[in-house]
């Protein structure tokens, strides 16, 4: 017979509601702390400042996700579901931001207008910086300068705004000086320039006030983005040195059953090369499992499995549970093992995650952060194109697991005999720090409702109830009419 058989079943995040606490004036919204370990580490800058992450997944997770959610305090852990030279340009892209400091795309004087205008439509940017073959500034062109239908054969050189007419700043790293300089010169844009004057970055005025606009940004010792990668367990000889050389801060191997010997010769392999760079491991769902990982050195580990949005695992191989059942008994070996050790390893809630109620569950539970995919990938952020359905602004979500995302790996490593995910599309949100802000919001509010003004209180004063179906079922709107909703009940129910 089996080794174990649990007969209470397994939970979900929906199926529990938090009790008030005693609010207090230092647990009202306002004085509310999200900040997070994001590893096991005793240097400061390995902490979040809001406890939600990106998936590592191709309809989730490029570098323009990870710029964003960096910014506003979180990270995206870089897919690695593609080549390694690609994964690394992407943690690049994402160092290389400088929180305000561009690396820019520059064009030559020679240049034609129209293949100029190709680049712009290309990559987004209006303002390029002209330079020679040894990169020395030359001078700036912008969307002012020409007239497509008048210039498409004139060169760039002919058009662009000469470098006496440009104000530079030279060898300038300090934002606030680059500001000061922007603003004195009544200019929108500043070209940073080396003593011999090639061309360093630029900053834009916009930029700069988006900077002091993100209070929560989470950086390095250099005041560079946090950038994270993950890694599989193929072909981490090769990616590793590669995201090291691209300056990641911490890479996460990815695996969707993450108890394994495979797993643990990645970690192995990576601690020994690169003992300084911290590791997270994952996906387990079960106490043992915990143990291994961290006892070989994971700083970090990710909960879950069977319930992503996206996943068919459960139905597929029957391995699975519930995420509130494996964040519970994972979370209380997390706290037996800092008992022990006084080493606190976070937890990750990963994957099920479906709405900010569910969050602050998976936080309340025991959960540091929590990972989602089905979240993001509705953002103007995630690398996918709009597409509209039925009336409809859509975006494309894949598991890593379906037969699209499979296609790179499988054409290196293996032929997997079925597939672990399935494709589908998702109803387009907007953009990432709208839809951050409300869901923030939420998560402070419930937390001042149980008097906790950090995760760690919340943590210790969290109390929660296993709610019956029925209680779900007066949780929602009932017994009233909305006009236009497609979810109405009937309002004729009378009171006895
Ligand atoms: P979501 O937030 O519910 O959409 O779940 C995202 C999580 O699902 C990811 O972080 C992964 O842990 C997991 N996941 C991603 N792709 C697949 C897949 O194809 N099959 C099963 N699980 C997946």
């Amino acid at each position: 017979m089996a080794k174990r058989i649990i007969y209470e079943p397994s939970r979900t995040l929906m199926e529990f509601r938090l009790l008030p606490g005693l609010t207090t004036e230092r647990s009202s919204t306002e004085n509310i702390s999200l900040r997070t370990p994001l590893v096991y580490s005793s240097e400061d800058r390995f902490n979040l400042n809001i406890p939600i992450v990106a998936a590592a997944m191709q309809s989730v997770s490029g570098a323009e996700m990870g710029i964003e959610l960096a910014k506003a305090g979180g990270v995206a852990f870089i897919y690695c579901s593609q080549s390694v030279e690609a994964q690394s340009a992407m943690i690049s892209r994402i160092k290389n931001y400088k929180a305000g400091f561009v690396n820019p795309r520059t064009v030559s004087p020679e240049m034609k207008i129209g293949k100029m205008y190709s680049i712009r439509e290309e990559t987004g940017y209006s303002t390029f910086p002209v330079v020679n073959e040894n990169n020395e500034f030359l001078g700036l062109i912008s969307k002012y300068d020409y007239d497509l239908g008048m210039h498409r054969e004139a060169t760039v050189g002919e058009r662009m705004i000469l470098r006496e007419a440009c104000e530079v700043g030279y060898n300038i790293t300090d934002l606030n000086e680059a500001n000061r300089k922007l603003l004195e010169s009544h200019k929108s844009v500043l070209p940073i320039l080396d003593s011999n004057g090639r061309l360093q970055s630029l900053v834009f005025r916009k930029d700069i006030n988006d900077h002091l606009n993100n209070p929560y940004e989470v950086h390095d010792e250099f005041k560079r983005l946090l950038a994270i990668a993950a890694v599989n367990t193929h072909d981490f000889r090769v990616r590793i040195p590669a995201l090291v050389a691209a300056e990641v801060d911490v890479i996460s191997i990815d695996s969707s059953d993450g108890y394994s010997e495979y797993l643990q010769q990645t970690v192995e392999w990576s601690l020994s090369h690169y003992p300084d760079l911290p590791v997270i491991g994952g996906n387990i769902i079960t106490a043992p499992a915990f143990r291994y990982l961290v006892e070989m050195g994971c700083a970090a580990i990710k909960v879950g499995m069977g319930g992503g949005s996206i996943c068919i695992t459960q139905e597929q191989k029957g391995t699975g549970r519930g995420l509130a059942s494996s964040i519970i008994e994972v979370a209380e070996e997390r706290d037996r093992y800092f008992l022990e050790t006084g080493k606190y390893i976070p937890v990750i809630a990963d994957g099920g995650v479906t709405s900010t109620k569910d969050i602050t569950i998976a936080l309340a539970l025991g959960a540091d952060y929590v990972m989602m995919g089905r979240y993001f990938a509705r953002m103007e952020e995630s690398p996918t194109e709009k597409i509209v359905i039925n009336n409809r602004v859509m975006k494309p979500y894949w598991g890593e697991g379906s037969a699209r995302a499979r296609d790179w790996l499988e054409k290196r490593y293996y032929q997997a005999k079925f597939v672990e995910g399935v494709e589908g599309f998702v109803e387009y949100a907007g953009r990432l720090r709208d839809n951050l802000e409300e869901t923030l919001a939420k998560i402070r509010s419930s937390m001042s409702t149980s008097g906790s003004a950090n995760i760690k209180e919340f943590h210790e004063n969290a109390e929660l109830e296993l709610i019956s179906a029925l209680s779900i079922r007066e949780g929602k709107v009932h017994d009233i009419f909305i006009p236009g909703d497609t979810n109405n009940v009937d309002a004729s129910h009378n009171y006895e």
